[in-house]
């Protein structure tokens, strides 16, 4: 459908129910013709009585920042879909996907506390302002929940009003039982986490942890107020510098790429004076405290980190995975789906799998713990190639 045709339909669904508000109010006269006849019933004639209860949220000077959140909104993930460009609703419609791509299955998941109570959504659609609020429940944008969530691995993420966040942003795998010495031909392309994992490293928790390994966590998770809305929703100082798609409602930090990429500092810079982005690269200026990746450069925290992750895969074809007869990533760094009979993956080589997509798909390049994501991949590099040094580890 056109923009053009949705937005009409909205607003007559708009008119229909502002009609029935109106006719339901004791303030509004409306004659009896006007109510037989709606497409005579002119809506100035009600202006006088607009509903006084709509008007906080509706009336010219409302009372909640409506349109300005829905102008941030429509530059989201969860209203263009992921990386900006494909909404889901439409096609992770079933198989429990639902309850975190479509509006529907979320609040199905909210009421029943199953993921897949049908087996899939008739009208599937992208969240939106009802999904994470219920204004026409509850008069005001409170949110519809904020309660503590139990992750995969039973750890429980509690974080105020970033809870809500929780419930979709986590993985769907427990690391611990899935990570195990597996035939080649049986690894499947989706092996792994699935993309949210966010609440999982914010905690420190959740990846494949070798057992002689003693895992920690970055200060963020202790000190950083409201968590993941204290970061993301953190609007830009002094007129949005110029966009709507940073902080607010957009819930982005980053937008764009390399040099015409933009970050916004304003929540940390609360704690990091003077922080801001690395001049052509969408990444922050915050310097790390060693060298992790032993490149023998020592770069910002997040380039130390991609660092890392490309000793597992990269575009050159020379990550560990990408090594041997029949790799688990070909040399451009895609899954690679042939694998001969006979052929088994060793743990360790699980492992690595599992945690380079847990950190790769986390796409905070380490920021949401830093700690813990060094650790993880040292260790998962170090088991993969015993030269590496990981001297560097942080405690
Ligand atoms: C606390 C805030 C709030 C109040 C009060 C409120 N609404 Fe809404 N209303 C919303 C929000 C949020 C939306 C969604 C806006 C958007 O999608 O940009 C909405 C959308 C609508 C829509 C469009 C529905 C759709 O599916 O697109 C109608 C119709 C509507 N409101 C009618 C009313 C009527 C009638 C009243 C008074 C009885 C009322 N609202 C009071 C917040 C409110
Ligand atoms: C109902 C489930 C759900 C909730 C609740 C939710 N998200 Fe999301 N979010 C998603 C999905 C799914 C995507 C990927 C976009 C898509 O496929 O539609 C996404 C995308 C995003 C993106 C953009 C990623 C990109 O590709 O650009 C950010 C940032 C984000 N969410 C942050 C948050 C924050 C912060 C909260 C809490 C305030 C939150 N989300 C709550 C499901 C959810
Ligand atoms: C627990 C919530 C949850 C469930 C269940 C879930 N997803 Fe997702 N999915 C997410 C979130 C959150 C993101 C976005 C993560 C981000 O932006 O980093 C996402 C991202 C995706 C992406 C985007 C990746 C890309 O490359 O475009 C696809 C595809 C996807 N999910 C498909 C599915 C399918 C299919 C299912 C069911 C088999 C499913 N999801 C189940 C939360 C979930
Ligand atoms: C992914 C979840 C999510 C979606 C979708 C969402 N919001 Fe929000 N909204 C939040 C969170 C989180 C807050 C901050 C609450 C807090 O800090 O306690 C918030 C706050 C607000 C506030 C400020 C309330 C106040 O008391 O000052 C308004 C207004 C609002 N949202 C409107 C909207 C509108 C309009 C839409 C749709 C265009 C929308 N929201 C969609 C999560 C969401
Ligand atoms: C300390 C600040 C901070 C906190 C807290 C935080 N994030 Fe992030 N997050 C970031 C940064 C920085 C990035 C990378 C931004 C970029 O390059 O777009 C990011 C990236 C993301 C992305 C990928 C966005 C994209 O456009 O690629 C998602 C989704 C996300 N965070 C969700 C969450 C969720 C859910 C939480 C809470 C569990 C959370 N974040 C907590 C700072 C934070
Ligand atoms: C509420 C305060 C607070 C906020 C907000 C905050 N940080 Fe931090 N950050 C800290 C503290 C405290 C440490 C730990 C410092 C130490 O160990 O020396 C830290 C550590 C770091 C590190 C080192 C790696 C690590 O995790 O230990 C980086 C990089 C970093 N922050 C970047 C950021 C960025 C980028 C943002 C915004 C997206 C941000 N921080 C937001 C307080 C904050």
């Amino acid at each position: 459908m056109k923009p053009a045709t949705v937005s009409l339909i909205g607003l007559g669904l708009f008119a229909a129910a502002l009609l029935l508000a109106m006719i339901l109010g004791s303030s509004v006269n409306v004659s009896p013709d006007a109510t037989s006849n709606p497409s005579q019933a002119s809506l100035h004639e009600g202006v006088e009585g607009f509903p006084a209860d709509c008007a906080s949220c509706h009336g010219d000077r409302p009372d909640y920042a409506l349109a300005g959140a829905r102008t941030q909104y429509v530059e989201s993930g969860h209203f263009l879909g992921f990386d900006l460009e494909t909404p889901h609703a439409y096609y992770a419609n079933g198989g429990g996907c639902q309850s975190c791509h479509t509006h529907e299955g979320f609040l199905e998941f909210l009421d029943t506390g199953q993921r897949e109570a049908t087996p899939y959504i008739e009208w599937p659609s992208q969240p939106g302002c009802f999904t994470c609020h219920e204004p026409h429940e509850t008069g005001d944008f409170s949110l519809r929940t904020t309660a503590a969530v139990s992750l995969i691995n039973d750890r429980t993420f509690d974080e105020g009003a970033s809870n809500l966040c929780a419930n979709c942003h986590q993985s769907r795998t427990d690391a611990m039982t899935a990570v195990k010495a597996t035939p080649a031909n049986q690894v499947r392309s989706y092996f792994g986490p699935h993309y949210g994992v966010q609440s999982n490293l914010y905690l420190g928790t959740g990846a494949y942890e070798f057992s002689d390994k003693a895992y920690s966590s970055s200060q963020h998770r202790f000190v950083v107020e409201e968590a993941c809305i204290g970061c993301h929703m953190a609007l830009p100082e002094g007129r949005y510098s110029l966009t709507a798609a940073l902080g607010g409602h957009s819930f982005n930090i980053g937008i764009g790429e390399a040099e015409h990429s933009q970050l916004n500092p304003t929540s940390c810079a609360n704690c990091h004076e003077g922080i801001g982005q690395l001049p052509g690269t969408r990444l922050f200026d915050s310097p790390a405290n060693d060298d992790w990746d032993n490149d023998g450069n020592l770069e910002v925290a997040q380039a130390e980190f991609r660092g890392l992750l490309e000793r597992l895969v990269n575009e050159n074809g020379s990550g560990l995975l990408q090594q041997g007869e029949a790799p688990l990533f070909t040399n451009t760094g895609e899954f690679n789906t042939r694998a001969p009979e006979g052929l088994m993956r060793t743990e360790a080589e699980m492992a690595a799998l599992f945690n380079y997509k847990f950190m790769s798909s986390d796409r905070s390049l380490g920021l949401h713990n830093m700690v813990y994501g060094v650790q993880i991949l040292q260790d998962t590099i170090a088991a993969l190639d015993p030269t590496f040094d990981t001297s560097t580890r942080p405690r």
